[in-house]
């Protein structure tokens, strides 16, 4: 089975997940690639795609590459965040991304991704921001080896679903 794991990450924690995932995959025929050098996702059957929550949301070039997914493929999402895990500051963002592709999402994938303190600082002052950046002042020790765990873990049951 073709695989491919793409990723966008701005400061290496979506990436961190990444090289987990992939490293994880018992597959031959297995390639990773930074979003932006990705090939056609059309050459793959299994295509996982991370990303860091941006304002809530998946972020403008993970969102392009979502919707490039054609119908077909199989599809596994997963994504940093500074909010707490399986909080509901992040759920929207999953639930948009599971809208996106053409092919078909076998599931989703998320943990925490601490942010720069002059980040959190700058974004605490606006409304938008205010909620998760809250919660982000105490992610400053993620992803960490548990979150890498599962997140191979849960690679391994995308991998065994795909493969059914
Ligand atoms: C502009 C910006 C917006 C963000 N918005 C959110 C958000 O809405 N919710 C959240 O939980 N984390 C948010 N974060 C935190 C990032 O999702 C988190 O730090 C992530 O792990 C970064 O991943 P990366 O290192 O792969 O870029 C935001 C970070 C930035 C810089």
């Amino acid at each position: 089975m073709k695989i491919l794991v793409t990723y966008f990450s701005q400061t290496g924690n979506t990436k961190k997940v990444a090289e987990a995932i992939f490293d994880t995959l018992h597959s031959t025929e297995k390639e990773i690639a930074d979003i932006d050098a990705a090939k056609d996702p059309g050459a793959y059957e299994l295509i996982f795609v991370g990303f860091p929550v941006h304002s809530n949301s998946v972020p403008k070039k993970a969102d392009s590459f979502l919707r490039s997914i054609p119908a077909g493929k199989k599809v596994a999402i997963f994504a940093t965040h500074g909010s707490i895990r399986n909080g509901a500051l992040a759920k929207t963002a999953f639930e948009t991304a599971h809208t996106l592709p053409k092919g078909k999402v076998l599931g989703t994938f998320g943990c925490r991704g601490k942010v720069a303190q002059s980040v959190i600082d700058a974004l605490m002052k606006t409304t938008e921001h205010k909620p998760w950046a809250e919660e982000a002042t105490s992610a400053n020790t993620h992803p960490d080896e548990a979150d890498l765990k599962d997140a191979k873990a849960w690679a391994d049951q995308m991998l065994v679903k795909a493969r059914a």
